[in-house]
């Protein structure tokens, strides 16, 4: 089964991903993780995409298309991956759609966290004096935030469309969520 889970920033996606994976032993695949490394690494990308992300801006669709091209096309994760935080556009929307055709797979649930901005602000500042991401300030909150506002429409849209996508009430409790989504992933594993 593979999974796609997005949201605003402080949804809860990384906090579902995880518990999801280890409940269901698949895979969690974070672009924002990832992409993290590669600045901690002071990798030639790291350099690159420093301040994008540090502005709240969203990295180019083709470094984002490359990092999860290393995961799908690996048969160990194959109908394994969680994606956290992937898509976020509608041309990474088109990216997955044709690399999972290319390597024989596809999404089977779409799962959206929502939360209220209010929600968002106290969760970052609360995080930020847990793990000091760079990005974790509320001026780039709430510029992820809206970034994340202008471009998830069409993400949206394309699962509605596709039958995939169940909306989740992310201002519940971690528990009431994680509860929520097993009941979904094991009503759906019945059909698999
Ligand atoms: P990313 O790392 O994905 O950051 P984000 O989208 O801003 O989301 P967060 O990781 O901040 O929040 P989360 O939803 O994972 O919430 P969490 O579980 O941690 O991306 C970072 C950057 O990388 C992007 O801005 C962009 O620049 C780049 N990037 C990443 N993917 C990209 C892509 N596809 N394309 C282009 N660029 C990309 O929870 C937050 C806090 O709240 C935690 O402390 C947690 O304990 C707590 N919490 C969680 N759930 C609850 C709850 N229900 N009740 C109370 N507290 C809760
Ligand atoms: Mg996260």
């Amino acid at each position: 089964m593979n999974i796609v889970i997005f949201g605003p920033p402080g949804a809860g996606k990384g906090t579902q991903s995880n518990f999801i994976a280890k409940k269901y032993n698949l895979h969690q695949l974070s672009t924002g993780e990832l992409l993290r490394k590669e600045i901690k690494d002071k990798t030639n990308l790291g350099k690159q995409i420093e301040s994008i992300i540090n502005d709240g801006n969203l990295v180019s669709d083709d470094v984002v298309s490359d990092l999860i091209k290393k995961y799908i096309s690996d048969n160990k994760y194959k109908n394994r991956l969680i994606f956290d935080g992937y898509p976020r556009n509608l041309v990474q929307v088109k990216n997955l759609d044709n690399l999972l055709k290319k390597y024989d797979q596809k999404i089977n649930v779409v799962l959206k966290l929502s939360v209220s901005l209010k929600t968002i602000k106290f969760r970052i500042s609360e995080r930020k004096n847990l793990e000091q991401r760079t990005d974790d300030n509320e001026k780039i909150a709430i510029k992820r935030f809206e970034t994340y506002e202008k471009n998830i429409e069409p993400v949206i849209e394309h699962y509605k469309q596709s039958n995939l996508l169940t909306v989740v009430n992310g201002e519940n409790t971690i528990t009431e969520i994680s509860d929520k989504i097993s009941d979904l992933i094991d009503s759906f594993k019945g059909w698999l």
